[in-house]
């Protein structure tokens, strides 16, 4: 028996949100588990990479894969240990972008091997078994329920979250360069210490984003997008992103402009087709940078990961 589960890509942070926000995006991966018949068979794990822009050979094909690791949790959870299988993971998401791509794989392979299993885990156990592996809920909380998502690991490991209706013409317009960042170098560089200043200034504007989404207030979402925990640490690391936010600041239409995730990707939240009012003054920020750049509006993605 065998099992295929379809996974978005999700943009996690939308700048104050640290760790905690994120939203899904219509591009996906595809995440099948197989049981295989011959015993003592072991791990076979097989990477399908369709955009081609994957360094495969840096990807562990055995025990030590991120999709194994999440599904030998499922099992112990079950009280099994885990057998023979065969991963295939066939992929339209971008890597090491800021995109969600580890997130995605993580939980197909716990929704596939779950329902191999006979679904003895509810959707709270694979959101906390997925949060565990990836180290933090914004991306993982959106790639299983679609949409955008509030999220956040409780001190005994489980994850509270909440999906709130995304304003429909709110669109989301993904950045994608052609380099990768590694979210763990992005991730070294932040300080381990904010002030209290810079705290509660991260604390209002996450707090007005959800006040925002929920209220559908363009307005008040315009002056929401804006952070002090991570983005001025990361700047230096993503090209074109002080240029593009100072050019978008003052834009009709523009709500603003993020990191995505870790980056490098940079998201642009607009209203209506306002992206397209500035798309060719954006453009020429990464000429400038020599930098190609895969540039996409999208709706938001309301449903999240689906078995096919
Ligand atoms: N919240 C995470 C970060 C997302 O910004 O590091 C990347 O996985």
């Amino acid at each position: 028996m065998k099992v295929t589960v379809k996974v978005p890509a999700t943009t996690a942070n939308l700048g104050p949100g640290f760790d905690c926000l994120g939203l899904a995006l219509p591009i996906y991966n595809e995440i099948t588990v197989e049981e295989t018949v011959m015993p003592g068979s072991g791990v076979e794990i097989n990477i399908i990479d369709e955009n081609n822009d994957m360094d495969t050979l840096s990807i562990p094909l055995d025990e030590n894969n991120i999709v194994y690791k999440a599904i030998e949790l499922l099992y112990n959870f079950v009280g099994q240990s885990a057998s023979d299988m065969k991963i295939t993971i066939k992929t339209q998401i971008p890597v090491t972008r800021g995109l969600g791509s580890s997130a995605s794989v993580i939980v197909g392979g716990l929704m596939a091997a779950n329902k191999l299993l006979g679904s003895p885990a509810d959707d709270a156990v694979l959101l906390s078994i997925a949060s565990e592996v990836e180290g933090h809920p914004d991306n993982v909380a959106p790639a299983i329920f679609g949409g955008f998502c509030v999220a956040s690991i409780e001190e005994d490991g489980s994850v509270s979250y909440s999906k709130i209706d995304w304003p429909e013409n709110w669109k989301l317009t993904v950045l994608i360069p052609d380099y990768e960042l590694d979210t763990k170098i992005a991730r070294s560089i932040l300080p381990e210490t904010i002030s209290v200043a810079d705290a509660a200034y991260n604390i209002r504007k996450a707090s007005m984003i959800i006040d925002s989404v929920y209220r559908k207030d363009a307005d008040m979402m315009k002056k929401s997008l804006k952070d002090k925990l991570h983005q001025p640490y990361r700047a230096e690391l993503i090209k074109g992103f002080t240029e593009l936010t100072q050019l978008l600041e003052n834009k009709d239409d523009i709500l603003g402009c993020v990191i995505s995730g870790a980056g490098p990707t940079i998201l642009v939240i607009s209203v209506n087709d306002g992206f397209e009012k500035v798309e060719d003054e954006v453009k020429q920020i990464f000429v400038d940078y020599n930098v190609n750049c895969d540039i996409r509006t999208l709706n938001i993605e309301n449903e999240g990961s689906k078995i096919i």
